[in-house]
């Protein structure tokens, strides 16, 4: 048996991606000997794993770490140590300046490293100011973290079956901080998924950066596509729900959107960013795809599956943005009805073109678009959780799942 190193604790900052991580860190460093704690006052390790991709997301980190530094020597005064990590996309993007800003913290981790943890931990605690590993590896992270639980926590689950991303959008940081895109082979993925399945996982949710242009090797000439992947993981029989996210409009292949007409255990809900309704603010974007582009694609979605509930991401303020550029935002809004959406002030991320280009908008500009826009949404949310009052959920076949809506994660 593995002798015990002590207390875990593990603050998850930002996506989904970030949950799936978090999990996977959990899992190894459980093998690794630690057990988890729910206090980082009890934690001999604390790891924050981090966001980028807003300025607001990569403070919160930093006010963290005043917190913990405090904590951090009310321990050591009780006589115990207190290993801090950083790890997430924080840490990719800032790397040393994280140890100088914060010299508390004696490890910093980028995604790419968490099969390395272990030996980073005991390096961390032999070294004094610090250590960093923010590599790019050459090899498969996930090849060499240890295989998932016997047993699950929840009957849904994540799964990572992508990373990174080639858009390179002008206002995103994720292309450089997750790095290029890159898919798992399908047998890996379907491994994994198996053994959820086997520990009791009901439900997955497979994710990517930018999941729908998921081209993992499938063992054959041609690489997988996202439809194929999920076809294959219908096949295990205990799993009764597939959903995937986040989704990028241009990779919408035909094969991908007749796969929600016709593939049961495909959930009704997708979630699909148009990030702006104006043509202009759409190129300056560099989201190589149109107002009538997403609208056309809606409704080719709708016409596979005609209760589907659509999700989105909306940014307001992008540089340049003009009222009647954001009134063409609105326009999509109304046109389309979402379910639910996240909406966002753009917020110039270092490194990135959108926060060097002229004719940045003026904060209290950027939060009355958010309000009006947010007022619009949530009448669009309130009409959609409407629309669902009066379900016999004895009805769903999906009987495990009774409690949770089959248009999202949420327990109804
Ligand atoms: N400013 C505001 N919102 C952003 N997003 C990504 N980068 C920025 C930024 N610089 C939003 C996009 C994306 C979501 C994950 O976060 O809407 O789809
Ligand atoms: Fe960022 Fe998504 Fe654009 Fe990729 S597609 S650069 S992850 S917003």
């Amino acid at each position: 048996m593995t002798k015990a190193k002590g207390k875990l604790f593990i603050k998850t900052f930002g996506c989904q991606m970030n949950v799936y991580d978090s999990e996977r860190m959990g899992e190894a460093l459980a093998e690794a000997g630690y057990v988890t704690t729910d206090t980082p006052e009890n934690a001999d390790l604390v790891i924050l794993n981090t966001c980028h991709i807003r300025e607001k997301a990569a403070e919160k980190v930093y006010s963290e770490l005043g917190r913990l530094k405090q904590i951090k020597t009310a321990r050591e005064r009780q006589g115990h140590g207190t290993t801090i990590a950083v790890a997430g996309c924080v840490a990719q993007a800032e790397g040393r300046e994280i140890l100088s800003r914060a010299p508390v913290v004696d490890l910093v981790v980028g995604p790419q490293s968490y099969h390395r943890l272990g030996d980073l931990i005991s390096r961390a605690g032999q070294k004094r100011g610090g250590i960093i590993d923010i590599d790019f590896p050459e090899d498969d992270k996930f090849k060499h973290l240890p295989a998932r639980p016997k047993v699950a926590r929840s009957p849904s689950a994540f799964l990572t079956v992508q990373e990174g991303c080639d858009k390179f959008c002008t206002f995103c940081v994720v292309p450089y901080t997750r790095g290029v895109e890159y898919s798992r082979p399908v047998r890996e993925i379907v491994e994994e998924a198996g053994r959820l399945a086997q520990a009791g996982v009901r439900e997955i949710t497979l994710l990517g950066q930018n999941v729908n242009a998921y081209h993992g090797n499938s063992g054959r000439s041609e690489p997988a596509s996202l439809a194929q992947l999920l076809r294959a993981l219908a096949e295990i029989p205990e799993l009764e729900r597939l959903r995937y996210t986040t989704s990028h409009p241009r990779d919408m292949s035909d094969d991908l959107v007749a796969l929600h007409g016709n593939l049961e255990k495909l959930m009704p809900y997708l979630h699909l960013p148009f990030q702006a309704g104006s043509d202009r603010i759409l190129a300056a974007m560099n989201r190589k795809h149109t107002r009538d582009d997403y609208l056309e694609l809606v409704r080719r979605i709708r016409a596979a599956r005609a209760d589907i509930a659509l999700s989105t991401d909306i940014i307001v303020g992008f540089p340049g943005e003009t009222d009647e550029e954001f009134i063409r935002t609105l326009e999509v809004v109304k046109s389309v009805q979402f379910s639910q959406a996240y909406s966002f002030k753009f917020s110039p991320r270092p490194g990135t073109p959108a926060a060097a280009m002229d004719d940045q908008v003026l904060e209290e500009v950027k939060s009355s678009r958010l309000q009006e826009l947010q007022a619009v949404l949530n009448e669009q949310q309130a009409a959609f959780n409407a629309s669902c009052v009066g379900w016999n959920l004895d009805d769903v076949s999906y009987k495990a799942f009774r409690a949770i809506c089959v248009h999202c994660l949420k327990v109804r």
